[in-house]
């Protein structure tokens, strides 16, 4: 069987290597030449652990090739993958100029029966747009050719994409004919034999799931942030609540941990957009409004952990950011709560220092030479006042606490993500601070 990706991005790369791996024939499409070049040498544009390892392998194998002719991919392919991106337009919402082209193309160049699938998340009703600009370009041609289109959300998780492709929770589709069920339960045997389910639904209703699924977990967070915070008021330790309440399985243990607030490209958008959806329709979806503006406050709490500690005033204070991207094993900083916090550091005059062991090159992009970037995280400490953890990368779970006390002028911890306990931190000479746990 052979298949064509569109869209050589996060997810079209992994769900592109993840089906040559199990055997199945992939082309991978995308406009961008120097990408598809590069691709071709083996070189992944973007970080993902074990995404390189397997591209190799299936380009080795011969099942995995990269190209910039999506005709010829689109002719020879029974089933297309639209993975391409939907930046938000200028109003905020998503933008679906690259699916929409996408969709013609195949309309353009498809022959026999193909099944187009709607990957990237997209607003509800998208697929049904796919379908008519298909049709539409097939009448502009006078054929008739025979297609289905389905839905098919994701739901990896960067930093672990590849585990959660091969060993789904569930696989969503939406769909419509019997012929697209036959073969999208042939695409994805592979993945389910070991029992992981696939439901099939109606395409609005796969649509709807991504967003529902989205936005419960963002749910969860903004719901235990706003716990924690009153936590710390009244005297409660959050972590104790936590695993309190998660111990009850219709709440689950999992996706309550506090923080900093949640990033992204996935959930800041996603729950944006159906938002907007619902206000298209004139519903108000409160809860969701709520979750959004607890976020938009909690990626502000250490910077205001940080000015209260040195009274409202750090000019010329040096802070040390351990951590910049939005979680760890990833560069992807999009909505990261370091952008927030750099930025108000900086907007109050503060010095800014930052080691990450990934995200370095794309904090550039972002902050430019407003900031000093260092390779080594002691470094980064040497003559600075402060040092604040806002990615709970595995390696700063048990610093050298001794050297990091020595290089600070002042030993004083922000922990955003709870990694250090309050008690240890006091014994070892630490000021330190945390999320929901009066310190
Ligand atoms: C999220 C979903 O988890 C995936 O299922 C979905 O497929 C994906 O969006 C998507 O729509 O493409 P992702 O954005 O990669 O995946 O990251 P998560 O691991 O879910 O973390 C999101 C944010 O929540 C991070 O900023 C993280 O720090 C924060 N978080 C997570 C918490 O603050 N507390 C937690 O307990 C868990």
């Amino acid at each position: 069987m052979k298949i064509t990706i569109v869209g050589s991005g996060y997810v079209g790369l992994v769900t592109g290597a993840c089906f040559s791996e199990v055997g199945i024939e992939v082309v991978c499409v995308d406009i961008d030449q120097n990408k598809i070049n590069n691709l071709n040498k083996g070189i992944v544009p973007i970080y993902e652990p074990g995404l390189e390892a397997m591209i190799l392998r299936n380009m080795q194998k011969g099942r995995l090739s990269f190209t910039t002719n999506l005709a010829s991919a689109v002719k020879e392919s029974e089933a297309v993958f639209i993975s391409v991106g939907t930046p938000p337009d200028e109003d905020g919402s998503a933008d679906l100029k690259y699916v929409l082209a996408v969709a013609r193309d195949c309309g353009k160049h498809i022959d026999d029966y193909t099944l187009i699938v709607t990957k990237s998340t997209v607003p509800v009703g998208t697929s049904i747009k796919v379908k008519n600009a298909v049709q539409e370009e097939l009448d502009k041609r006078q054929v008739k050719v025979d297609f289905d289109v389905a839905s098919n959300p994701e739901f990896l998780k960067e930093g672990a994409a590849i585990n959660d492709f091969l060993k789904p929770d569930r696989i969503v589709i939406g769909l419509e004919s019997p012929r697209a069920e036959e073969l999208m339960k042939t695409l994805y045997k592979p993945f389910t034999l070991n029992g992981h389910p696939v439901i099939f639904m109606d395409i609005v209703s796969a649509e709807m799931t991504k967003y529902a699924a989205n936005s419960m977990l963002a749910t969860k967070i903004s719901f235990i942030n706003d716990i924690a915070n009153l936590c710390e008021i009244v005297g409660a330790d959050i972590n104790k609540v936590r695993k309190g309440i998660g111990s009850d399985s219709r709440i689950g243990n999992k996706f309550i941990y506090p923080g900093i607030g949640y990033g992204g490209s996935c959930f800041p958008k996603d729950v944006q957009a159906i938002i907007r959806t619902a206000s298209e329709y004139n519903y108000d979806l409160r809860v969701l409004k709520a979750v959004e503006a607890v976020n938009n406050e909690q990626k502000l709490l250490l910077y205001n952990k940080i000015m209260q500690y040195f009274n409202n005033d750090i000019k010329g204070k040096t802070v040390v950011l351990w951590g910049l991207s939005f979680k760890p094993q990833t560069d992807d900083m999009r909505e990261a709560p370091s952008l927030k916090i750099v930025e108000k550091l900086l907007e109050a005059g503060a010095l800014v220092k930052a080691y990450d062991p990934i995200a370095i090159n794309e904090a550039k992009h972002h902050f430019g030479d407003t900031i000093s970037y260092y390779e080594d995280q002691y470094e980064a400490l040497i003559d600075a006042d402060c040092l604040a953890i806002l990615t709970e990368w595995p390696e700063f779970k048990i610093p050298k606490f001794k050297i990091v006390a020595k290089l600070l002028n002042k030993p004083a911890i922000f922990d955003g993500r709870n990694i250090y306990d309050k008690e240890e931190m006091k014994e070892l000479g630490f000021d330190y601070f945390c999320v929901g746990i009066k310190t």
